[in-house]
C-alpha cells in the first residue's frame, strides 16, 4: 500500500522523512557555528546551587532521548536526583568508592594521566549542583509474563544518548561532569532501581560555581582524528 505520506513495508508503516537541509553556504555556516559552540563545553567540577527550573531537565532528557538505539531499544532510564538527603548518600556513596579507586585500584599510569585534572576522592559537586542524572542502561526488559528479552548495541546506545544529553545540557547554558565512581552498583541500590538496570553515568547538573577553573587542556587538530580515504 503507498499513499502519499506513508508507506508499508513488512507490514509496518513508514511515514515520510521530515529532516532539514540547507543550501551549501548555510550548511557551511551552520557546522562551523556548531563547532564553535559545542568546542566551548567543559567538563566543571565546581558548581552553584543555584535552582533550574525542572522544566529544563525534561527537555534537556526528552533530547537525550532522541538518540539512536540498536533496533530502537532505547536501553536507558535517567533518573533525575534534587533531593539533599539522596544527594548526600549518593555523594558519601561516591566518596566511598573513589577513595579505594586513587587509594588501591588506580594504576601509578593512570593516576599520573589525571594528574593535570587536580581531582581527588572529595566529590562535594554531588551535593551543590542542583539536580543529579543518573544515567542507566537497561541490558534486557522483563515483559508481561516476566519473560527475559536482550536489549542490542546497550553500551553503544546509552553512551549515544549521554552524547546527546551531554550537548543538551551545554546548549540550555549549564555545564555538567561526565562522572563514573566506580564501581557504580551503589546507585542502584541507593536508587532502587529493578534488575534489569545498571548504573553507566553520573552526570551533576547546573550553573558554574563563579570564577571556575577548568584545565588548560588541548583537543587532538583534525588531521589527528581524520582520515580521508
Ligand atoms: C567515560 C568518562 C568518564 C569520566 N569520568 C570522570 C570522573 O569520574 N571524574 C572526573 O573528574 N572526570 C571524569 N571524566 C571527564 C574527563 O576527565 C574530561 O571529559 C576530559 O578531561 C576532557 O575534558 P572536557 O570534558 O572539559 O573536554 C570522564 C569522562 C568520560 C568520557
Amino acid at each position: 500500500m503507498i499513499a502519499d505520506d506513508f508507506t508499508i513495508i513488512n507490514g509496518f508503516k513508514h511515514i515520510k522523512y521530515e529532516g532539514e537541509s540547507f543550501f551549501e553556504d548555510e550548511m557551511i555556516k551552520r557546522s562551523q557555528n556548531y563547532f564553535d559552540f559545542n568546542n566551548k563545553r567543559r567538563s566543571i567540577r565546581h558548581f552553584s546551587d543555584k535552582e533550574i527550573p525542572m522544566g529544563v531537565i525534561e527537555n534537556i532528557i526528552k533530547t537525550a532521548s532522541t538518540a539512536p538505539s540498536g533496533a530502537n531499544k532505547q536501553p536507558w532510564t535517567f533518573c533525575v536526583v534534587k533531593n539533599l538527603e539522596l544527594k548526600k548518600e549518593i555523594r558519601l556513596a561516591a566518596e566511598k568508592e573513589e577513595r579505594k579507586s586513587y587509594s588501591e585500584r588506580m594504576s601509578d599510569e593512570w593516576l599520573d594521566d589525571l594528574k593535570h585534572l587536580g581531582t581527588d576522592a572529595n566529590k562535594p559537586f554531588l551535593e551543590k549542583a542542583p539536580y543529579l542524572i543518573v544515567v542507566f542502561k537497561r541490558p534486557f526488559e522483563y515483559d508481561n509474563e516476566g519473560k527475559k528479552h536482550q536489549n542490542y548495541y546497550v553500551n553503544e546506545s546509552v553512551g549515544l544518548a549521554c552524547g546527546f544529553l551531554i550537548s543538551a545540557i551545554h546548549n540550555a547554558g549549564l555545564a555538567t561532569l561526565t562522572h563514573t565512581p566506580s564501581p557504580m552498583r551503589f546507585l542502584e541500590k541507593i536508587l532502587k532501581r529493578p534488575d534489569n538496570e545498571r548504573a553507566f553515568l553520573l552526570l551533576p547538573v547546573g550553573y558554574a560555581a563563579e570564577k571556575t577553573f577548568v584545565p588548560d587542556i588541548k583537543r587532538k587538530n583534525i588531521d589527528e582524528v581524520i582520515k580521508v580515504y
